[in-house]
């Protein structure tokens, strides 16, 4: 175990009961992960092997079966429901392949939503937001809804919300699974360099082999284990 660790996992499993009824479902099997400052991870893996059940279980949307989810070295069972959404809100950003925006709100009330939340005052949430935006290259788009963006902006703007509150990690599921190449391409140049300019984390679910040999790690899960992956 690094000292600076952002993320671990330790002997992670989960099972779901079967929809028979007859026995457990074991999705996972004794994950075991660790992320340092910096790091771009991709997990590679079949439709159905667990991957975004992983994912959810790593930034704390989901209870493993048994096993331990550390951020910056500190169990996140610890913590009560309400202080681990708190934490979640200011560590970890989330980005999943559809955007998951509030359809009533402009892209740039989205991106200040998590500052808000966070207790951020409005005029400073304003200007971290815009600017983010302004990086994605979505200055135009500002007062847009997401029903007047394209899938490759709504997109952008998950990830800006993503970054508002400077999280240590973004945990991004098939972002780019409903995009086409050019739009793909975009995105993943934004999380390489925001790896690089912001120093964040990044665990990358991915199908595209492409993309993963550009990580510093691929893994793959299968058999509900996760192995480091020579592809
Ligand atoms: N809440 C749930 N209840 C029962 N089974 C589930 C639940 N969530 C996921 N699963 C099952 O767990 C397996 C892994 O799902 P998932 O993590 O979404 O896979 P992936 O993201 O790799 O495609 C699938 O067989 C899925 O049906
Ligand atoms: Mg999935």
């Amino acid at each position: 175990m690094a000292n600076n660790s952002i993320l671990r996992c330790v002997d992670i499993v989960k099972n779901f009961k079967s929809e028979s009824g007859d026995g457990d479902l074991n999705i996972l099997r004794g994950v075991n992960l660790d992320i340092g400052p910096s790091q771009i991870i991709a997990i590679i893996g079949s439709s159905g092997s667990g991957k975004s059940t992983l994912l959810h279980i790593l930034g704390g949307l989901d209870r493993p079966t048994s096993g331990n989810v550390f951020w910056h070295n500190e169990s996140i069972y610890r913590h009560k429901a309400d202080k681990l959404a708190e934490l979640r809100n200011e560590n970890v950003g989330f980005v999943f392949q559809f955007h998951h925006l509030l359809p009533e709100f402009t892209a740039l009330e989205n991106v200040m939503m998590p500052a808000l939340i966070k207790g951020t005052r409005y005029p400073e949430a304003e200007k971290r937001a815009t600017l983010l935006l302004e990086r994605f290259g979505l200055e135009e788009r500002l007062n847009h809804r997401p029903s007047q963006l394209s899938g490759g902006e709504q997109q952008r703007v998950s990830m800006a919300r993503a970054l508002t509150n400077n999280p240590s990690i973004i945990l991004a599921d098939e972002p780019t699974g409903n995009l086409d190449e050019k739009n793909t391409d975009t995105i993943l140049n934004l999380l390489f360099q925001l790896r690089d300019e912001e120093k964040v984390s990044i665990v990358l679910i991915t199908h595209e082999k492409e993309i993963s040999g550009k990580c510093d790690t691929i893994y793959a899960l299968q058999n509900g284990i996760l192995e480091v992956s020579a592809a």
